[in-house]
């Protein structure tokens, strides 16, 4: 059993951060979480890993984000969604057939989300079942715990980014067969979005997925282009949801990107179901998308978590994703007339860090019986402050201001990483 020990700012639900200065975290030698403490006995018989004044908080986790594409950040942004697809992201996702490419990519990916305090995620890879694996295993190596998707698309893209539906079939289960060796990364069933995929693989892919007991992940009501393009895919349909219901897939811990237009009764079919809306403010902001209205998402009682969508985002940090999401949600506050409240600091890392963990085992803030997810954060050289700041001040601060540099350990699945 260890302590570690310094400011604690945890997250234990939607509005509460509880700050204890001078406390610490009792784990086994598993990593496995025993206790939060208040106060440590000066007589203590277990060892203690002092970070004496520095802030101990959650890591953060993106829950969406596209690994192929992070050669790519900043390109195309003067484009929506589609024509990016098609003038960027497919002709790029291509080149992942290449395995040292993929190799190259992958490992600085993986090492840059540890640097940035993030210890889980659940990405698409693109559809190349070696480079999927690939990147696992780099994800692996570096730390960072989570799923990992096969994207499945058999139609609608380009000719140098192509599946027949049996090779997708085929492909994605000798992918599921290969993923067995991996421990602390895990596959997630990834039909790229519904204008990617045909009937009959939808089909294949909702039957596995639940044949396997596997989670989903897709896109939802991103872009109004795509979902005009949706319906008429399936003119069967009312609503965009219904193409992934349809096939088994609408369900819980599925989780959907974007969300940004999801009217009141998709948003009722997401809460009846336990669908999970993964808001991206930043890719929303960047691909002209639209402003998810997160406060109504919230007050609806839906579950909702943060991704960095790279590289429609344009930000791996999750910290600040947090800060995209506080602004995204004052352009809603003040298009309301001052009505739908923003969220607050605490809401948002809440969204980033605890909301989303919560995914992975079932329970917020450090509780009892969790693998240690955590980041130590070093805000000594932050501009000085004109009086001595609080705790809750300092974590205010630290989600504004830090940088990678500022985060100086990182604890992922009990582990200590640095
Ligand atoms: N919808 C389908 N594919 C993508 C993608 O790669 N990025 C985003 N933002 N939306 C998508
Ligand atoms: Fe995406």
């Amino acid at each position: 059993m260890k302590i570690i020990k310094g400011n604690i700012v945890e997250s234990q639900s939607l509005n509460n951060v509880r700050f204890i200065k001078d406390g610490g975290i009792l784990i086994d030698d598993n990593g496995t979480i025993v206790d939060v403490l208040e106060k440590i006995p000066s007589d203590t018989k277990y060892q203690i890993e002092d970070y004496k004044d520095k802030l101990i908080m959650h890591s953060f986790c993106d829950m969406h984000l596209h690994a192929p594409q992070y050669p790519m950040v900043g390109m195309g942004m003067d484009l929506q969604l589609i024509d990016w697809l098609n003038t960027y992201t497919f002709k790029n996702e291509a080149r992942f057939k290449d395995l040292d490419f993929a190799r190259n990519v992958y490992h600085r990916l993986a090492n840059e989300l540890i640097k940035n305090g993030t210890t889980r995620v659940v990405m698409f890879s693109s559809l190349h079942v070696d480079a999927t694996l690939v990147l696992m295993e780099e994800l692996e190596k570096a730390g960072v715990t989570g799923y990992v998707g096969k994207v499945n698309m058999d139609r609608n893209s380009v000719p140098e980014l192509y599946e027949s539906t049996e090779e997708s079939k085929q492909e994605t289960l000798r992918w599921l067969k290969e993923c067995k060796k991996f421990k602390f990364v895990k596959p997630i069933i990834t039909p790229r979005f519904t204008p990617s995929c045909t009937n009959e693989l939808m089909e294949f892919l909702g039957n596995l997925a639940e044949k396997e007991g596997l989670f989903i992940q897709s896109h939802l009501s991103e872009n109004l282009g795509e979902i005009e393009w949706v319906h008429s895919l399936h003119p069967d349909t009312n609503q965009y949801w219904e193409t992934y219901d349809k096939y088994k897939m609408w369900k819980d811990h599925t989780l959907m990107a974007h969300t940004v237009h999801s009217n009141e009764r998709e948003r009722k079919a997401m809460k009846d179901n336990g669908v999970i809306s993964v808001h991206c403010p930043d890719s929303n902001v960047n691909l002209s998308s639209g402003v998810c209205p997160v406060r109504t998402f919230l007050n609806e009682g839906i579950w909702v978590v943060l991704g960095s969508d790279i590289a429609g985002g344009s930000m791996l940090p999750m910290y600040k994703n947090i800060q995209a999401a506080i602004k995204a949600s004052k352009i809603n506050y003040i298009r309301s007339g001052y009505k739908d409240m923003f969220l607050s600091v605490n809401e948002a890392y809440y969204l980033g860090t605890s909301s989303a963990h919560k995914y992975f085992d079932g329970k917020e803030g450090f509780a009892t019986g969790k693998k240690l997810h955590a980041i130590v954060v070093d805000d000594s050289n932050f501009t000085p402050s004109v009086r001595e700041l609080s705790l809750k001040e300092r974590f205010e601060r630290a989600i504004y201001m830090m940088e990678k540099e500022n985060i100086i350990s990182v604890y992922s699945e009990g582990r200590k990483i640095f």
